[in-house]
């Protein structure tokens, strides 16, 4: 198959290059913005091209098959909203013109019950907008992933190791699935081989329910081995916290304001298909921050694949 990952230089899309060229026999193709400063990790084609401007990148769909769509916009300042409409639009029109079968991409884990945050229903609208296409798409919806290089688990990370005492507003209580990023690249691979699975959504998450308060506490107590003392309060806007998580990380305001609006949703897998089809054995949440942390781990000298996730045989 011919492979198209757009986000490459990302977090999850670097990941997935990787685990392509080491774990299939794959012609990968990655489009990055910047070819000059992208140092590909092995043999493969890169085409330079912004997916908001039409004519730009077109080319890195040529021959091409099946398309990882790993692009969003949140660390640009304004409406991130606005500008991932356009950016889906445009690669669904440019899909569909180069006669892809499939497109794969990531999404945001939460009930579409629930009311969502703007954060969650842009990733919602791009799910739609990609699904206009001839291409059949395939989505995963996760929570956040745990990795050395995600955003959402750097805020996260950095607030509980920085500060001692947190004082919170009431998301604190929230229900999280985390996902560790071994098992995302084994999940992308995963579908990729199955082409039952082409024009499916599907929820993915780990092992582990935790709610966010419990996620800063084991958090801290892997990393710095302390418990911080959370002291949650009944009103704290998500600007003003995002402002607050600006002192306190290196996460700039507009992507934290975003993601800490999105805390409010409960983001807990509740269709387990893809893991009963796949048979992925998923990562402990300690494991995931262990490995996110550069931490040893017992029986990671055992690890035979570069994307990590054990598959059943
Ligand atoms: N990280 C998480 O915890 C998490 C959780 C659930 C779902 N997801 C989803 O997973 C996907 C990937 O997330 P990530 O964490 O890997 O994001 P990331 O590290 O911020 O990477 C985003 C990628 O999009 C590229 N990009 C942005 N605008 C572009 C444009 N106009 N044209 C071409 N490329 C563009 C960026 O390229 P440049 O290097 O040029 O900026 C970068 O490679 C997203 O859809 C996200 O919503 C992530």
């Amino acid at each position: 198959m011919n492979v198209l990952v757009t986000g490459a230089t990302g977090f999850v899309g670097g990941r997935l290059v990787a685990a392509l060229l080491a774990e299939t026999d794959h012609e990968v193709t990655v489009l990055v913005r910047d070819a000059d400063g992208y140092e590909p990790p092995g043999e493969l084609t890169v085409v330079e091209g912004d997916v908001l401007e039409p004519g730009s990148f077109e080319p890195a769909l040529e021959d091409v098959d099946v398309a990882f769509y790993l692009i969003h916009a949140m660390d640009a300042s304004g409406d991130f909203a606005g500008r991932d409409r356009r950016a889906a639009r445009n690669f669904e029109r440019a899909a569909t013109g180069a006669g892809l079968e499939r497109v794969i991409y990531l999404s945001g884990l939460g009930s579409d019950v629930d009311e969502l945050s703007a954060h969650l229903a842009s990733r919602r609208e791009v799910e739609s907008v990609l699904a206009d296409g001839a291409a059949e798409v395939t989505v995963l919806r996760a929570a956040i992933i745990v990795g050395d290089g995600s955003a959402s688990f750097r805020l996260l990370t950095q607030l509980a190791t920085r500060l001692p005492v947190m004082v919170t507003p009431r998301w604190i209580h929230t229900e999280c699935q985390p996902i560790a990023i071994d098992d995302v690249v084994a999940y992308c691979l995963a579908v990729l081989e199955r082409p039952e699975t082409a024009g499916e959504t599907y929820e993915i998450g780990g092992p582990d329910v935790l709610t966010y308060r419990e996620l800063l506490i084991r958090t801290a107590e892997i990393v710095v081995g302390r418990r911080p003392l959370i002291v949650p309060v009944p009103v704290l806007s998500p600007r003003v916290s995002a402002y607050w998580v600006g002192l306190v990380t290196d996460v700039s305001p507009t992507v934290a304001y975003p993601l800490i609006d999105g805390l409010r949703n409960p983001v807990v897998v509740d269709d387990d298909r893809l893991k009963r089809l796949v048979g992925l054995e998923p990562t402990p949440f300690d494991v995931a921050v262990r490995r996110a942390a550069g931490l040893e781990v017992d029986g990671d000298a055992a690890e035979t694949t570069v994307s990590g996730g054990r598959i059943a045989e």
